[in-house]
């Protein structure tokens, strides 16, 4: 395993300032924060590539980001994303490199990684991803039967999933509405059966999308799919033309059936939450057309170059990033809520979940010594307005300091007027619910102001909003797929800024590995095997699994 060098971080006189500077500011309201700063609104504003990002409602001062910026300098950001960007092999605990942001460079640019041209590889594939996107949507790729494929299923879990349909729900508005796609992940035969009930195996393309090609949740799923075609296709032979691969491991897609001319590949220096902009979008690219793919991709690029070149106290991910630590680490914080102000980025929370929480879940930094600092954000969210209906009360009046991003855009997708919106369209109505809900969190409503409207005194108490909670607000003018790009590539470079100053290897997930061991160890006992060797919990548990299953 290569070295990974760590320093205590909280050993350092940068993070004892810091400590400092919390102690002088967590007392403060963000009320008297505006106040006492008339500029802070523009001078707490950043913006990378098409993204502006308003930090100013953040419990913080002028002082602040200079100081985490300091802490992230100690850390050796600067030197780590050098590194992350030259392809070093920075995911210690795996000996490999980090290269999803060389699945976004141009054509012409160059990367040897390993004495391998790394873009023309890259570039290779997306050529090749291309052609197939062309001919499933102009109908010259045709199933067993010669009819036109009308519905791809995307088959994968974790990172081959969550992905794809989060900016294919995000860029509906961009997809050929002819092709209609669907999205299959769980071992639960409930999502293979609805996925599939009330398709026809003549017009269905299945792609099994799975960076090892081992998991089996993907492989039970593709297996069932192969099933339901043959059957209903009548032919062994239909699954040349229904079924393509995406994977690093063309052996194990060879040994499920599909020929390596129908697989797209990729390599093992694109971890799995990080893989959506390598061949793992194909279903994506089919649905929006290669050149919109190539938008998302150069979208992704321009915030990885503002990431890259950018001075730290200007730079969005290392601004939203070091936010995240002094909240976490100072304020004593454990969630994160993302609250996207677009029914399109509905998905992004759960995506935004496995992004960040499979990367900095982590309590071993990367040489393998006890972390020295709390680490990992609980990231969660809704669209608003769904959220405000919902949950907004908790972050508004609990007790629990929850800070937010809110996410917005200038331009609706679909234009709507309101009958007596006085000139507003919905979409006014929509971004209003975002500017407001921001202002409450923040600056809330006194007693005397409650008071002051004629709330009866035993009321006042209730309705009081304390205000002072703290958020971000992300805009950008319009979602098109390059603007989606570069919100991903935003918060991939949060998680990687975070995972740095807490020491750890972003990029390795031993965490899942225990429970997949143990359920492939558990299935026999479920099916009449004997229960034995397993806790007494789980043994009363299966033996009324098998009762009830009459085993
Ligand atoms: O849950 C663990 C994990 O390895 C994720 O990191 C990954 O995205 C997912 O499983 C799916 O893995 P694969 O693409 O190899 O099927």
């Amino acid at each position: 395993m290569p070295d990974f060098p760590v320093t205590d971080i909280t050993a350092t006189p940068e993070w004892s300032a810091l400590a400092e500077h919390h102690r002088a500011v967590e007392g403060k309201h963000l009320r008297e924060l505006f106040a006492d700063d008339p500029g802070r609104a523009e001078a707490l504003t950043a913006s990378g590539a098409d993204l502006v990002l308003d930090y100013s409602k953040h419990r913080i001062t002028r002082d602040t980001l200079p100081l985490l910026a300091a802490l992230a300098r100690a850390a050796g950001l600067p030197e780590r994303t050098a590194a992350m960007f030259a392809g070093e092999r920075i995911n210690t605990s795996e000996d490999r490199a980090v290269l999803h942001t060389a699945l976004r460079l141009p054509r012409e640019a160059s990367l040897t990684v390993d004495g391998q041209d790394v873009v023309a590889d890259v570039h290779e594939v997306l050529d090749r991803m291309g052609a197939f996107t062309d001919d499933v949507r102009s109908g010259k790729w045709t199933g067993h039967t010669g009819e036109r494929i009308s519905t791809v299923v995307n088959i994968g879990i974790g990172g081959s999933d969550l992905g794809p349909v989060m900016a294919y729900e995000a860029l509906r508005a961009y997809a050929d509405r002819s092709l209609q796609l669907r999205f299959v992940s769980n071992i639960d035969p409930t999502d293979i059966a609805e996925a599939t009930r009330d398709l026809d195996p003549a017009t269905t393309l299945f792609v099994v999308s799975s960076k090892t090609f081992t998991t089996i949740e993907t492989l039970t799923n593709a297996k069932a799919a192969r099933r339901w075609l043959v059957e209903g296709l009548g032919s062994e032979d239909a699954v040349a033309k229904h079924f393509v691969a995406v994977s690093t491991n063309a052996e194990k897609v060879g040994g499920f059936g599909i020929d390596e001319a129908n697989m797209f590949g990729f390599w093992d220096w694109v971890g799995g939450r990080y893989s959506l902009d390598s061949a793992i979008g194909l279903s994506l690219m089919v649905a929006i057309g290669k050149e919109r793919f190539a938008e998302f991709l150069a979208g992704m690029h321009a915030m990885d170059e503002h990431f890259r070149a950018a001075p730290l106290e200007e730079n969005l991910p290392a601004i939203a990033g070091l936010l995240g630590v002094w909240y976490v680490n100072f304020f004593g914080t454990e969630t994160h809520a993302v609250l996207p102000y677009s029914q399109y980025l509905h998905r992004l929370p759960a995506y935004l979940q496995q992004l960040t929480m499979e990367s900095n879940g982590k309590s071993v930094r990367g040489d393998g010594t006890p972390v020295v600092t709390a680490t990992g954000e609980i990231y969660w969210g809704e669209p608003g307005t769904n959220g405000q209906h919902a949950f907004y009360q908790l972050i508004h009046q609990g007790t629990r300091l929850i800070p937010a991003d809110f996410i917005g855009f200038a331009e609706p997708n679909h234009a709507l007027p309101v009958e007596d919106g006085d000139g507003a369209d919905m979409h006014d109505l929509f971004m209003a619910n975002l500017f407001a809900q921001s202002s409450a969190l923040a600056f809330g409503k006194t007693a005397e102001e409650i008071a002051a409207e004629g709330t009866p005194a035993d009321v006042v108490p209730h309705k009081v909003m304390p205000g002072n909670r703290p958020s971000s607000t992300i805009l950008a003018a319009e979602l098109t797929p390059s603007v989606l790009g570069q919100l991903i590539a935003f918060y991939e470079h949060v998680t990687f800024v975070q995972g740095t100053i807490w020491g750890i290897d972003s990029f390795d997930q031993w965490g899942v590995e225990l429970g997949k061991v143990l359920a492939r160890e558990l299935g026999p006992s479920l099916t009449g095997g004997p229960v034995d060797g397993l806790d007494a919990s789980t043994t009363a548990l299966v033996r009324r699994y098998r009762e009830w299953r009459g085993r």
